[in-house]
């Protein structure tokens, strides 16, 4: 069985990390028989430094001839200010590959109970971000100068039926296959676009979901009851902007924003896909060797999963990763002294060690 990879490391803790999945990938190629063929290409600051493009053509061929895209993370300090941003190239790449619904999982993950606000045992949950639509693309944007020496800024906040139902599908879908409630969060009472989210998710509810049960929450009381009642969010699906706070909340939820993974889709069962970790490019602890690589480790995982249906693969990797946060083997922001390699080398050992007692089925 072969897949092509395309493997953007970008800045930061980006090449830190995406190492580290990398190695996690070469052993699940052997134990699992599977031909990975793997390509590096540009993307972000190090793009802009190269070819002043964020987003360079070789990129764009590269994803769209590959099987799916392993993202690390893109920006710093160095390029915040310039005239073209490495977020600009993140957000070409998500365009250009129309990938609209970026799933976000979040757990406590075993061992790690005590960085988590939490008081009670809690099981998790997904927030399914639309990814293409909302504040992030819709124009016009831009900032111009006004006669009088002021400036101003616009922004604007674009949605249509079939953005949003398309979305909304994949939630209604993964809360029937959980068999719990879909919670929708919007800004409808003042926004919009949000008055559409909510008539169009409930009408898609109401004609081909009515088995599912549909919960409705404003963003800001969403944030409030995220963090008392995070059981009632287990499956989420929000516009773009919100699911950007609400899973990055989510991390403090499971006590490190570095431990949580993405998979963007263009719905259940399609092949494509692009994996990022949820966090960025950490300017403050980059080159250090102290990243948290469990992120991007999770992001392999649902690759395996998504891109090339390899699901016990997929949870022999998701276990391997509980059960090392489980012995202690943790970096600094989750309270330890382990560097990236040693986690990732934890990881491996115990991929190792698991699949003695598993025979992989292949799909
Ligand atoms: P960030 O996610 O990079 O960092 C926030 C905090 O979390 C920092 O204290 C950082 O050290 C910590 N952190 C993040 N990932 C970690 C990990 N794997 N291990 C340990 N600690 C980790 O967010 P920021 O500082 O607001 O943004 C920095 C840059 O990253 C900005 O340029 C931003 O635009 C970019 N960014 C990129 C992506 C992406 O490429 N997908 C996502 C978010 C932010
Ligand atoms: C994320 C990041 C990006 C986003 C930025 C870097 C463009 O914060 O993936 O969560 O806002 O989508
Ligand atoms: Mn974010």
């Amino acid at each position: 069985m072969g897949f092509k990879l395309a493997v953007l490391p970008g800045d930061g803790i980006g090449p830190e990390v995406i190492n580290a999945a990398l190695q996690v990938l070469d052993v699940v190629s052997e134990l699992g028989g599977v031909t990975v063929e793997r390509e590096t290409a540009l993307i972000g600051g190090i793009a802009i430094d190269e070819s002043q493009d964020p987003f360079p053509p070789a990129t764009e061929q590269l994803v769209h001839a590959a099987d799916a895209t392993l993202l690390g993370a893109v920006g710093g300090p160095k390029w915040a200010d310039g005239p073209k941003t490495p977020e600009q190239g993140l957000l070409r790449l998500r365009a250009s590959l129309g990938l609209f619904a970026n799933l976000r999982p979040f757990e406590v993950l075993p061992g790690l109970e005590e960085f988590t606000p939490l008081k009670r045992p809690f099981q998790g949950g997904v927030i399914i971000r639309e990814l293409l639509g909302g504040l992030y693309y819709g124009e016009p944007r831009g900032i111009t100068a006004k006669a009088d020496g002021e400036a101003e800024a616009v922004d604007t906040a674009r949605y249509t039926t079939a953005q949003i139902e398309r979305v909304a599908h994949i939630g209604f879908q993964l809360a029937r296959q959980r068999g719990v409630p879909l919670m929708s969060i919007d800004k409808a009472n003042v926004l919009q676009t949000s008055k559409l989210w909510r008539q169009t998710v409930m009408a898609l509810g109401q004609r081909e979901y009515p088995d599912v049960t549909l919960a409705h929450r404003y963003v800001d009381a969403a944030a409030m009851e995220m963090v008392l009642a995070p059981e009632r969010f287990q499956v989420v699906v929000t516009e773009n902007l919100f699911g950007d706070i609400l899973s990055d909340l989510s991390g403090g939820l499971v006590g490190s924003l570095g431990v949580l993974g993405s998979a963007t889709v263009a719905g259940i069962g399609q092949g494509k896909g692009l994996y990022e970790p949820v966090h960025g490019s950490a300017p403050d602890i980059a080159g250090r060797g102290i990243a948290n690589p469990i992120g991007a480790i999770w992001s392999l995982s649902l690759l395996l999963e998504w891109s090339f249906g390899l699901q016990p693969m997929a949870k022999l990797v998701q276990q391997a990763v509980r059960d090392i946060t489980q012995n202690g083997i943790r970096t600094p922001d989750l309270g330890g002294r382990a560097t990236t390699e040693e986690v990732t080398e934890a990881i491996i050992g115990q991929l190792r060690r698991l699949s003695e007692n598993v025979t992989m089925d292949r799909e």
